[in-house]
Protein backbone atom coordinates (compact mmCIF):
# COMPACT_ATOMS: atom_id res chain seq x y z
CA UNK A 1 0.00 0.00 0.00
CA UNK A 2 1.53 3.42 -0.52
CA UNK A 3 1.89 5.72 2.75
CA UNK A 4 -0.46 8.23 3.54
CA UNK A 5 -2.03 9.93 6.18
CA UNK A 6 -4.37 7.42 7.26
CA UNK A 7 -5.64 7.76 11.29
CA UNK A 8 -5.33 4.23 13.17
CA UNK A 9 -8.54 2.61 14.40
CA UNK A 10 -9.83 4.16 17.24
CA UNK A 11 -10.10 1.82 20.22
CA UNK A 12 -11.92 4.19 22.77
CA UNK A 13 -14.74 1.61 23.55
CA UNK A 14 -17.10 4.43 24.56
CA UNK A 15 -17.01 6.06 20.77
CA UNK A 16 -18.29 3.11 19.13
CA UNK A 17 -19.65 0.00 19.38
CA UNK A 18 -17.76 -2.93 18.05
CA UNK A 19 -18.49 -4.39 15.35
CA UNK A 20 -17.13 -8.14 14.62
CA UNK A 21 -14.62 -8.34 11.19
CA UNK A 22 -16.65 -9.53 8.61
CA UNK A 23 -15.05 -11.12 5.65
CA UNK A 24 -16.53 -12.11 2.17
CA UNK A 25 -15.28 -13.74 -0.70
CA UNK A 26 -17.04 -12.98 -3.61
CA UNK A 27 -16.23 -16.05 -6.31
CA UNK A 28 -17.66 -13.99 -9.17
CA UNK A 29 -18.25 -16.33 -12.29
CA UNK A 30 -15.63 -19.06 -11.32
CA UNK A 31 -16.23 -22.57 -9.90
CA UNK A 32 -18.15 -25.29 -10.75
CA UNK A 33 -20.36 -27.56 -7.71
CA UNK A 34 -17.13 -29.83 -7.66
CA UNK A 35 -15.04 -27.26 -6.58
CA UNK A 36 -17.05 -25.66 -4.14
CA UNK A 37 -17.17 -28.16 -2.01
CA UNK A 38 -13.78 -28.79 -2.22
CA UNK A 39 -12.69 -25.66 -1.49
CA UNK A 40 -15.32 -25.71 1.44
CA UNK A 41 -13.76 -28.76 2.59
CA UNK A 42 -10.69 -27.01 3.14
CA UNK A 43 -11.51 -23.78 4.13
CA UNK A 44 -13.63 -24.80 6.87
CA UNK A 45 -10.87 -27.08 8.37
CA UNK A 46 -8.79 -24.18 8.10
CA UNK A 47 -11.32 -21.75 9.67
CA UNK A 48 -12.46 -24.10 12.31
CA UNK A 49 -10.82 -21.80 15.15
CA UNK A 50 -11.68 -18.51 14.07
CA UNK A 51 -13.65 -17.05 16.24
CA UNK A 52 -14.60 -13.28 16.56
CA UNK A 53 -15.22 -12.90 12.44
CA UNK A 54 -18.27 -13.38 10.12
CA UNK A 55 -17.23 -15.64 7.30
CA UNK A 56 -19.22 -15.52 4.24
CA UNK A 57 -18.53 -17.20 0.83
CA UNK A 58 -20.31 -16.06 -2.22
CA UNK A 59 -20.32 -18.89 -5.40
CA UNK A 60 -22.79 -18.72 -8.26
CA UNK A 61 -25.97 -19.55 -8.24
CA UNK A 62 -25.55 -23.39 -8.99
CA UNK A 63 -23.39 -24.23 -6.31
CA UNK A 64 -25.24 -22.41 -3.66
CA UNK A 65 -27.21 -25.51 -1.87
CA UNK A 66 -23.73 -27.64 -1.97
CA UNK A 67 -22.31 -24.54 -0.38
CA UNK A 68 -24.87 -24.82 2.20
CA UNK A 69 -24.80 -28.36 2.87
CA UNK A 70 -21.06 -28.07 3.03
CA UNK A 71 -21.23 -25.46 5.53
CA UNK A 72 -24.16 -25.96 7.92
CA UNK A 73 -22.90 -26.13 11.48
CA UNK A 74 -19.51 -24.20 10.78
CA UNK A 75 -18.61 -20.95 11.18
CA UNK A 76 -18.78 -20.09 7.55
CA UNK A 77 -22.29 -18.39 5.92
CA UNK A 78 -23.07 -18.33 2.19
CA UNK A 79 -24.05 -15.79 -0.14
CA UNK A 80 -25.62 -15.11 -3.22
CA UNK A 81 -23.99 -12.74 -5.76
CA UNK A 82 -27.44 -11.44 -7.00
CA UNK A 83 -31.13 -11.83 -6.91
CA UNK A 84 -34.06 -10.60 -8.54
CA UNK A 85 -36.76 -8.17 -6.40
CA UNK A 86 -39.80 -10.45 -7.10
CA UNK A 87 -40.86 -13.79 -5.80
CA UNK A 88 -41.89 -15.69 -8.79
CA UNK A 89 -43.08 -14.88 -11.83
CA UNK A 90 -42.28 -14.61 -15.98
CA UNK A 91 -38.29 -13.58 -15.30
CA UNK A 92 -36.47 -15.60 -17.22
CA UNK A 93 -33.31 -16.69 -15.81
CA UNK A 94 -33.50 -14.44 -12.27
CA UNK A 95 -33.38 -15.66 -9.17
CA UNK A 96 -35.68 -14.57 -6.39
CA UNK A 97 -34.19 -13.72 -2.88
CA UNK A 98 -36.85 -16.52 -1.30
CA UNK A 99 -35.17 -18.94 -3.70
CA UNK A 100 -31.93 -17.96 -2.46
CA UNK A 101 -33.18 -18.44 1.00
CA UNK A 102 -34.68 -22.02 0.23
CA UNK A 103 -30.89 -22.66 -1.47
CA UNK A 104 -29.80 -22.79 2.54
CA UNK A 105 -27.62 -19.05 1.90
CA UNK A 106 -28.07 -16.52 4.17
CA UNK A 107 -26.39 -13.35 2.47
CA UNK A 108 -26.88 -11.38 -1.14
CA UNK A 109 -24.59 -9.35 -2.58
CA UNK A 110 -26.30 -6.71 -4.07
CA UNK A 111 -25.17 -4.07 -6.76
CA UNK A 112 -22.14 -4.92 -7.21
CA UNK A 113 -20.61 -2.36 -9.83
CA UNK A 114 -19.80 -5.59 -12.13
CA UNK A 115 -24.09 -5.51 -12.12
CA UNK A 116 -24.47 -2.16 -12.38
CA UNK A 117 -21.72 -1.42 -15.40
CA UNK A 118 -22.16 -4.84 -17.46
CA UNK A 119 -25.98 -5.46 -16.62
CA UNK A 120 -27.67 -2.27 -16.00
CA UNK A 121 -28.17 -2.69 -12.69
CA UNK A 122 -29.52 0.47 -11.49
CA UNK A 123 -29.42 2.74 -8.26
CA UNK A 124 -33.70 1.87 -8.46
CA UNK A 125 -33.11 -1.67 -9.02
CA UNK A 126 -30.69 -1.77 -5.98
CA UNK A 127 -33.21 -0.72 -3.91
CA UNK A 128 -35.57 -3.29 -5.05
CA UNK A 129 -33.43 -5.82 -4.53
CA UNK A 130 -32.22 -4.95 -0.87
CA UNK A 131 -35.84 -4.37 0.10
CA UNK A 132 -36.71 -7.94 -1.41
CA UNK A 133 -33.52 -9.20 0.82
CA UNK A 134 -34.28 -8.02 3.94
CA UNK A 135 -37.90 -9.34 3.32
CA UNK A 136 -36.87 -12.54 3.19
CA UNK A 137 -34.67 -11.92 6.26
CA UNK A 138 -31.75 -12.24 4.30
CA UNK A 139 -28.43 -10.14 4.65
CA UNK A 140 -27.57 -7.64 2.34
CA UNK A 141 -24.07 -6.99 1.10
CA UNK A 142 -24.34 -3.75 -0.76
CA UNK A 143 -21.59 -2.03 -2.76
CA UNK A 144 -20.73 1.06 -3.93
CA UNK A 145 -18.13 2.75 -5.49
CA UNK A 146 -17.34 5.36 -7.94
CA UNK A 147 -15.64 5.14 -10.99
CA UNK A 148 -11.75 6.56 -12.36
CA UNK A 149 -13.65 9.19 -14.33
CA UNK A 150 -15.73 10.35 -11.43
CA UNK A 151 -13.14 10.15 -9.20
CA UNK A 152 -10.78 12.06 -11.69
CA UNK A 153 -13.49 14.60 -11.56
CA UNK A 154 -13.64 15.21 -8.13
CA UNK A 155 -16.94 13.50 -7.67
CA UNK A 156 -16.38 10.52 -5.16
CA UNK A 157 -18.18 11.54 -2.46
CA UNK A 158 -21.21 12.54 -4.48
CA UNK A 159 -21.66 9.57 -6.36
CA UNK A 160 -21.44 7.66 -3.00
CA UNK A 161 -23.83 9.87 -2.00
CA UNK A 162 -26.11 8.99 -4.55
CA UNK A 163 -25.98 5.35 -4.70
CA UNK A 164 -26.34 5.11 -1.09
CA UNK A 165 -29.49 7.46 -0.60
CA UNK A 166 -31.21 5.60 -3.72
CA UNK A 167 -30.34 2.03 -1.81
CA UNK A 168 -31.66 2.39 1.36
CA UNK A 169 -34.49 5.19 0.73
CA UNK A 170 -37.46 3.77 2.63
CA UNK A 171 -35.39 1.37 5.15
CA UNK A 172 -35.77 1.70 8.85
CA UNK A 173 -33.34 2.67 11.22
CA UNK A 174 -32.97 -1.11 12.52
CA UNK A 175 -32.93 -2.21 9.23
CA UNK A 176 -29.89 0.08 8.90
CA UNK A 177 -28.20 -1.98 11.69
CA UNK A 178 -28.38 -4.65 9.83
CA UNK A 179 -26.55 -3.45 6.50
CA UNK A 180 -23.41 -4.31 5.21
CA UNK A 181 -22.00 -1.92 2.90
CA UNK A 182 -18.66 -2.66 0.82
CA UNK A 183 -17.10 0.10 -0.60
CA UNK A 184 -15.31 -0.89 -3.92
CA UNK A 185 -13.58 1.59 -5.80
CA UNK A 186 -14.77 0.54 -9.46
CA UNK A 187 -10.73 1.55 -10.53
CA UNK A 188 -9.71 -1.06 -7.82
CA UNK A 189 -11.48 -4.36 -8.90
CA UNK A 190 -9.28 -6.60 -10.37
CA UNK A 191 -6.89 -4.36 -11.08
CA UNK A 192 -4.27 -5.29 -8.44
CA UNK A 193 -4.38 -1.01 -7.83
CA UNK A 194 -6.24 -1.02 -4.25
CA UNK A 195 -7.12 2.50 -3.34
CA UNK A 196 -4.55 4.17 -0.58
CA UNK A 197 -5.37 4.08 3.30
CA UNK A 198 -6.02 8.08 2.49
CA UNK A 199 -8.35 7.05 0.20
CA UNK A 200 -10.43 4.67 1.69
CA UNK A 201 -10.48 6.10 5.13
CA UNK A 202 -11.66 9.00 3.45
CA UNK A 203 -14.76 7.15 1.63
CA UNK A 204 -15.68 4.99 4.76
CA UNK A 205 -15.83 7.64 7.35
CA UNK A 206 -18.16 10.07 5.25
CA UNK A 207 -20.41 6.37 4.70
CA UNK A 208 -20.71 6.16 7.90
CA UNK A 209 -21.66 10.24 8.81
CA UNK A 210 -23.87 10.20 5.91
CA UNK A 211 -25.53 6.86 8.10
CA UNK A 212 -25.38 8.90 11.17
CA UNK A 213 -26.79 12.15 9.81
CA UNK A 214 -30.21 10.48 8.45
CA UNK A 215 -30.14 7.07 10.97
CA UNK A 216 -28.71 8.95 14.19
CA UNK A 217 -25.54 7.03 15.82
CA UNK A 218 -26.51 3.37 17.14
CA UNK A 219 -27.61 2.67 13.57
CA UNK A 220 -24.67 3.89 12.21
CA UNK A 221 -22.10 2.14 14.56
CA UNK A 222 -24.39 -1.33 14.02
CA UNK A 223 -23.94 -1.22 10.37
CA UNK A 224 -20.48 -3.16 8.89
CA UNK A 225 -18.59 -1.30 5.97
CA UNK A 226 -16.21 -3.49 4.81
CA UNK A 227 -13.93 -2.49 1.70
CA UNK A 228 -13.53 -3.78 -1.31
CA UNK A 229 -10.93 -3.77 -4.34
CA UNK A 230 -7.58 -6.05 -4.90
CA UNK A 231 -8.23 -7.18 -1.09
CA UNK A 232 -4.51 -9.03 -0.61
CA UNK A 233 -3.31 -11.17 2.50
CA UNK A 234 -0.51 -8.32 2.09
CA UNK A 235 -2.47 -5.23 2.05
CA UNK A 236 -5.66 -6.61 4.87
CA UNK A 237 -4.13 -5.45 7.73
CA UNK A 238 -3.39 -1.95 6.61
CA UNK A 239 -6.96 -1.58 5.56
CA UNK A 240 -8.48 -3.03 8.95
CA UNK A 241 -6.22 -0.29 10.77
CA UNK A 242 -8.92 2.31 9.40
CA UNK A 243 -11.46 3.44 11.94
CA UNK A 244 -14.21 2.86 9.66
CA UNK A 245 -13.54 -0.35 7.67
CA UNK A 246 -14.96 -3.45 9.36
CA UNK A 247 -14.20 -5.89 6.98
CA UNK A 248 -13.20 -6.51 3.31
CA UNK A 249 -14.81 -8.34 0.20
CA UNK A 250 -12.20 -10.27 -1.41
CA UNK A 251 -12.86 -11.15 -5.41
CA UNK A 252 -9.69 -13.06 -7.15
CA UNK A 253 -7.28 -13.26 -3.41
CA UNK A 254 -10.62 -15.06 -2.29
CA UNK A 255 -9.93 -18.29 -4.73
CA UNK A 256 -8.06 -20.43 -3.37
CA UNK A 257 -8.87 -21.34 0.16
CA UNK A 258 -5.28 -20.82 1.62
CA UNK A 259 -5.37 -17.26 0.40
CA UNK A 260 -8.80 -16.03 1.56
CA UNK A 261 -8.00 -17.85 5.00
CA UNK A 262 -4.61 -15.57 4.80
CA UNK A 263 -7.10 -12.68 4.81
CA UNK A 264 -9.29 -13.79 7.24
CA UNK A 265 -6.51 -15.01 9.67
CA UNK A 266 -5.06 -10.72 9.15
CA UNK A 267 -8.21 -9.08 10.03
CA UNK A 268 -9.01 -10.90 12.99
CA UNK A 269 -5.39 -10.84 14.06
CA UNK A 270 -5.09 -6.55 13.46
CA UNK A 271 -8.65 -5.59 15.56
P1 LIG B 1 -11.01 -8.07 -6.52
O1 LIG B 1 -12.61 -7.99 -6.63
O2 LIG B 1 -10.68 -8.41 -5.10
O3 LIG B 1 -10.62 -9.14 -7.49
O4 LIG B 1 -10.49 -6.72 -6.90
C1 LIG B 1 -13.39 -7.44 -5.60
C2 LIG B 1 -14.85 -7.45 -5.98
O5 LIG B 1 -15.16 -7.29 -7.16
O6 LIG B 1 -15.72 -7.64 -5.10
Amino acid sequence: MEPGGFSPRVTNPESRTMRTPFLAANWKMFKTVDQTVAYLHEFCALAADVAGAEIVVAPPFTALRAAAEVTRGTNVGIAAQDCYWEREGAFTGEVSAAMIKDAGAGYVIIGHSERRRLFGDTDDWVNRKLNAVLANDLTPIVCIGETLEERDANQTLAVLDRQIEAAIAGLTHAQIGSLVIAYEPVWAIGTGRNATPAQAGEAHAHIRARLRGAFGQAAADACHLLYGGSVKPENIKDLMALEDVDGALVGGASLTAASFFAIVTGAVSSV
